[in-house]
């Protein structure tokens, strides 16, 4: 019998601090009105100064552990995808993995861009169906403003910072992870890239006086790229999952513009009410987008078990992904018992203790 992965976990994390369109009025030569209407975006989250990819990304794993009820150390492996990792080595993973105490996993980033948390989670899936690991934690993370040039009208209004994770668990069911589908085109990588600061320009005076450390993106180009990708991307996994577009219950996109989304719904001919989309509240959070955009389906009672999920992403790469998910297990807002903490202490998960108690207001007696 064929294994497969169900996500078992999920949990987010954004910023606390709000940048909205008006906000952005009084930086740079823009308008709510122009931003809305071309993006569909009013604001976004930034992270504060302490905050980072890493801790973005502990603090939704936390969660997602919390809902799957599964204890750090019994993770296999954690793979982070993030374009923003706190240090070009090492990895994020490996920050995340030291922060929630998972002591026996191994950690790993995936750079995909804004379609990082659809690979890595096939990759996740496909190391459960090998049979290698049984509890993949799937994280998307990004801190977008730190690389964003707020004297660019064209780049710095789209994105926002904001993190999201799943569990995935090994089952003999027929849910879970049912097809995958990874593309790339990388003659279009300076559509949207970050010139300065990598092995080819490594940072210098010049690289900084020249704003290379920065995203620069043609717009045009990668929305006609978007449209067409996400169409051929959920119609492939889709036909790989032996499923129809009707069969397909729910669709969560990756949220970088509202005319994005209705585009690519009205090329698959799929009714906008089938479409969840919170572009309008985070902006594009890149990698996090997508999990973000899960955890928020779920707590809006968009996702019942049974029913089947399409997440589909693009990004810089160029870079898309496309996945199908049999939704297995009851998705219900997770309770917060805040009693674990103790537990959680008893068996010297300091880390995970914290979280807890600091996420259900109470302190653990000592
Ligand atoms: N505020 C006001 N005006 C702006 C602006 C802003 N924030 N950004 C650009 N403009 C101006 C342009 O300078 C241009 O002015 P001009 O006609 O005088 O030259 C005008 O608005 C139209 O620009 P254009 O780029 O044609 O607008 P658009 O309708 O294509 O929308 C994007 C621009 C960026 C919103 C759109 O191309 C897009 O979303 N692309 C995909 C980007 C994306 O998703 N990237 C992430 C991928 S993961």
């Amino acid at each position: 019998m064929r294994t497969h992965a169900e996500i078992v976990g999920w949990g987010k994390h954004v910023p606390s601090k709000v940048l909205t369109n008006s906000d952005l009025e009084s930086m740079l030569d823009t308008s709510d009105e122009w931003i809305k209407t071309r993006t569909g975006i009013s604001e976004r989250r930034i992270a504060a100064a302490k905050e980072t990819s890493a801790t973005m990304a502990s603090r939704a794993a936390f969660a997602a552990l919390e809902v799957a009820d599964l204890s750090p150390n019994k993770i296999d492996l954690i793979i982070a995808a993030t374009s923003t990792p706190d240090h070009l080595m090492p990895s994020t993973a490996s920050l995340i993995q030291d922060s929630i105490g998972a002591t026996n996993a191994g950690a790993m980033d995936i750079n995909a861009a804004c379609s990082g948390f659809v690979y890595a989670l096939s990759v996740g899936s496909g190391l459960i169906a090998g049979g290698s690991h049984q509890n993949v934690l799937v994280i998307g993370t990004d801190t977008m403003s730190r690389i964003l040039d707020y004297t660019d009208r064209g780049t710095s209004v789209l994105f926002g910072d904001g993190a999201g994770a799943v569990v995935l668990r090994a089952t003999e069911d027929v849910t879970g992870v049912l097809s995958s589908s990874l593309g790339s085109d990388g003659s279009g990588a300076h559509l949207l890239w970050i010139p300065g600061g990598g092995a080819r320009h490594p940072a210098s005076l010049e690289t900084v006086q020249n704003r290379m450390h920065y995203i620069k993106m043609n717009g045009n180009e990668v929305y006609r790229f978007a449209v067409n990708v996400m169409t051929k991307a959920s119609l492939q996994v889709v036909k790989d999952a032996g499923l129809t577009l009707d069969d397909i219950e729910l669709f969560i996109p990756h949220q970088a513009n509202i005319r994005i989304i209705q585009s690519a719904a009205k090329s698959l001919k799929v009714p906008i009410e089938k479409i969840f989309t919170n572009v309008e509240r985070y902006g594009n959070t890149s990698a996090a987008s997508v999990p973000i955009a899960l955890c928020e389906a779920i707590e809006q009672g968009r996702v019942k078990a049974g029913e089947h999920i399409v997440l589909v992403a693009f990004g810089a790469g160029l870079t898309w992904a496309a996945t199908v998910i049999r939704w297995g297990v009851p998705a219900v807002a997770p309770r917060l018992p805040w009693w674990k903490a103790i537990l959680h202490r008893f068996r010297g998960q300091e880390a995970a203790a914290k979280s807890l108690a600091r996420r259900t207001g109470r302190k653990i007696p000592r």
